[in-house]
């Protein structure tokens, strides 16, 4: 504060003596000012001068303040391993962009932060939360299409809803609400500065048919628990059961509430799917049809990548070979050496991969068998699942005798396979 001052203090001084000038120059002579005016304008220089130091300091507190950033939050929710290490992901993120608004993470309130062992994952991804990333904890009931708690041993409910609890962070102006299926490419604490509004969110640019419903992947939001009570209420009747099955119930929702009265927030570069390496026409994303795409400088502008290349899997579940060699991007649209879509839509997957085991010591969940993924109809789930555990890195290393040998040469592969 103080250095600051003295920065400041002498260029309003030398501003306030150059215009005095000015008006010494281009206004009356010298001779023909009454002394008292100079007396007039020593006294305002001197009443701006008590009070600039105060008013400056004021306005500095108010812009650097740790006071402000109080006010803003991120929210997540893991509703069980798979989650709660990609939510742990997203705050690496945050921190290493240097982000300053708080975090605040829901988790199921049958986990602790006692940690029983080495092998006791959550817990140890909770407290890592807490120590390196100043996450908040909030342990919750989890939310689901009956609006109760599910059954914790039950994996069967859709959990997605359980993101409205961020409605109930009534401390913070305003909170960012994110899914943890993604990429966090920047941070994004310029949102919380948007005009004040109940909603803000970016279009699914990737759906077919016009208007474009509003993404549920990142919510800009001002908690009410008004809101939040309406929200649980329609989950308490329930739901279309395709929709639940295919994990957008928690989208139909927001929209049903916020279609017409959201602030939209554009798609392009807050929200990417990583699909669009893999699409021929990039219309919808870049938003006109006469630019040309260069995956480069998409992938450079984008804050956020959501995974989705259905049907291929979730990048913590690995690829069936199959199914990589005929999803991949093809290398046809850029001429000879134009494989770069592909390079992208690699590196998108190995890098999540590769911090899921650097953050979390978890490898990734091996591959569905391609052809019955492939041919479901309704299915969006059927790659989502994180029921089935992942291995970990340290399950592997652990062990001791003859069958870690085995072991260790498979994760090693899985390893690689994901990285390659
Ligand atoms: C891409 O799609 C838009 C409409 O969605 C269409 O107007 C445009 O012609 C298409 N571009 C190409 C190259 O096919
Ligand atoms: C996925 O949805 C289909 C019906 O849409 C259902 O039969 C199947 O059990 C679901 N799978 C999982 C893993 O939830």
């Amino acid at each position: 504060m103080r250095k600051r001052h003295s920065d400041e203090l002498p260029r309003f001084l030398r501003d306030s003596s150059s215009s005095s000038n000015n008006n010494y120059s281009h206004g009356q002579s010298p001779q023909q000012w009454p002394r008292r005016y100079y007396i007039y304008v020593a006294i305002l220089l001197l009443v701006c001068w008590l009070m600039y130091p105060s008013s400056s300091s004021h306005s500095l507190s108010h812009e650097h303040g740790v006071d402000s950033w109080n006010n803003y939050a991120y929210s997540l929710y893991a509703s069980d391993s798979a989650t709660l290490c990609h939510a742990l992901l997203v705050f690496h993120a945050l921190e290493r962009f240097g982000s300053k608004a708080e975090r605040v993470l829901f988790y199921p309130d049958y986990w602790d932060l006692k940690i029983d062992g080495k092998l006791d994952r959550d817990s140890q991804l909770l407290v890592e939360a807490k120590r390196r990333y100043k996450v908040k904890l909030k342990a919750t009931k989890l939310l689901n299409v009956e609006g109760r708690s599910a059954d914790a041993w039950l994996n069967t409910f859709d959990k997605s809803v359980t993101k409205f609890l961020a409605f109930s962070l009534t401390a913070y102006k305003r909170v960012i609400a994110l899914d943890t299926d993604i990429t966090l490419l920047a941070h994004l604490d310029d949102l919380f500065h948007l005009p004040a509004t109940p909603m803000a969110m970016p279009r699914a640019y990737w759906y077919k048919a016009k208007p474009w419903p509003l993404s549920s992947v990142l919510m800009v939001l001002t908690p009410s628990l008004a809101e939040l009570a309406r929200f649980t209420s329609e989950m308490d009747k329930g739901a279309d059961e395709a929709l639940v099955a295919a994990h957008k119930f928690d989208m139909q929702l927001v929209n049903d509430r916020f279609e017409h009265s959201a602030m939209v927030i554009p798609h392009r570069p807050y929200i990417m799917l990583s699909g669009e390496f893999r699409a021929k026409n990039h219309s919808s994303y870049l938003g006109n049809t006469f630019e040309e795409w260069d995956p480069a400088a998409a992938l450079a502008e984008a804050r956020i990548v959501h995974f989705s290349d259905w049907p291929l899997p979730k990048p913590w579940i690995m690829w069936p070979h199959e199914g990589l060699a005929e999803m991949q991007p093809d290398c046809a649209g850029r001429g000879a050496g134009g494989c770069e879509d592909r390079r992208i839509w690699k590196e998108l997957y190995g890098d999540f991969r590769k911090r899921r085991r650097d953050v979390c010591g978890y490898l990734s969940v091996p591959a569905p068998d391609w052809v019955s993924v492939k041919d479901t109809v309704h299915g969006d789930n059927a790659t989502e699942g994180t029921g089935y555990a992942a291995p970990h890195v340290d399950d592997v290393e652990g062990k001791a005798g003859g069958s870690a040998d085995s072991v260790l040469a498979e994760a090693t592969k899985n390893v690689a396979a994901d990285l390659g």
